[in-house]
């Protein structure tokens, strides 16, 4: 069963506090959002491998360590994980990213995916799924099954908000997969929304309706 990380810094849940409140308008709901991704990606990589090299300091040589194992790689959900993307990248500005085109039907909650683009060598990367809504998690299942169908082995999910009805799909679904969330919301509402959530996130990042 993978794990399910929770993103508990004050910093992440100070600002997810204005990312949620519905008075937050679109510009600071976009800077809210990107500062939280890169306070995220500071906790999903906290587990990355390292190496140690010699190092010759201005003083004397010694021992130091500097990130090894698989390049990294992040796949953002479109549309709304877009608005995460250029917060972790702040972190990792050396990771290639993949796009995931995916809506859910508004009737039948399933996730329609239109677009994937990724890195050619996307198979020998740690991967980092982006999405700031993980609701019934049928949008995220779909990603994760899009990349291991081209060969992709090693992936993490990471999101603003889930729900436990998403997290526990994600899991049935690709037990292999981390999950990292700023919270863990109560449930989903009879229209497939976190409650309490923050709305539609695509929407409140693009300003759309
Ligand atoms: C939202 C959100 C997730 C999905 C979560 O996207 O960004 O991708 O819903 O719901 P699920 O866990 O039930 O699949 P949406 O389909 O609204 O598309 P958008 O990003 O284009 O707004
Ligand atoms: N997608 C969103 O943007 N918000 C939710 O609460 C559920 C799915």
């Amino acid at each position: 069963m993978g794990k399910l990380v929770i993103c508990d810094h004050p910093l992440i849940q100070h600002k997810l506090t204005f990312i949620r409140d519905v008075r937050t308008n679109t510009k600071e709901f976009r800077e809210h959002v990107d500062e939280v991704a890169t306070l995220m990606a500071y906790e999903i990589t906290r587990d990355i491998p390292l190496e140690t090299i010699t190092v010759q300091t201005p003083v004397a040589e010694t021992e130091s360590k500097v990130i090894s194992g698989r390049m990294l790689g992040l796949i953002p959900i479109l549309r709304a994980g877009l608005g995460m993307l250029e917060g972790v990248l702040k972190l990792l500005p050396a990771a290639k990213v993949g796009h995931v085109g995916l809506f859910r039907d508004p009737e039948t909650l399933q996730p329609v995916e239109y677009y994937i683009k990724l890195p050619t060598d996307v198979q020998e990367r740690e991967l980092i799924v982006i999405d700031p809504m993980l609701a019934t998690g049928g949008s995220a299942i779909a990603a994760i099954t899009s990349l291991k169908n081209r060969g992709c082995t090693q992936i993490k999910m990471m999101n603003l908000i889930a729900a436990p009805e998403g997290v526990a799909a994600v899991q049935e679904a690709h037990p292999d997969v981390d999950i990292y969330v700023a919270a863990l919301d109560d449930h989903l509402n009879d229209h497939g929304y976190i409650v309490p959530g923050l709305g539609d996130a695509g929407d409140r990042l693009y300003g759309t309706k």
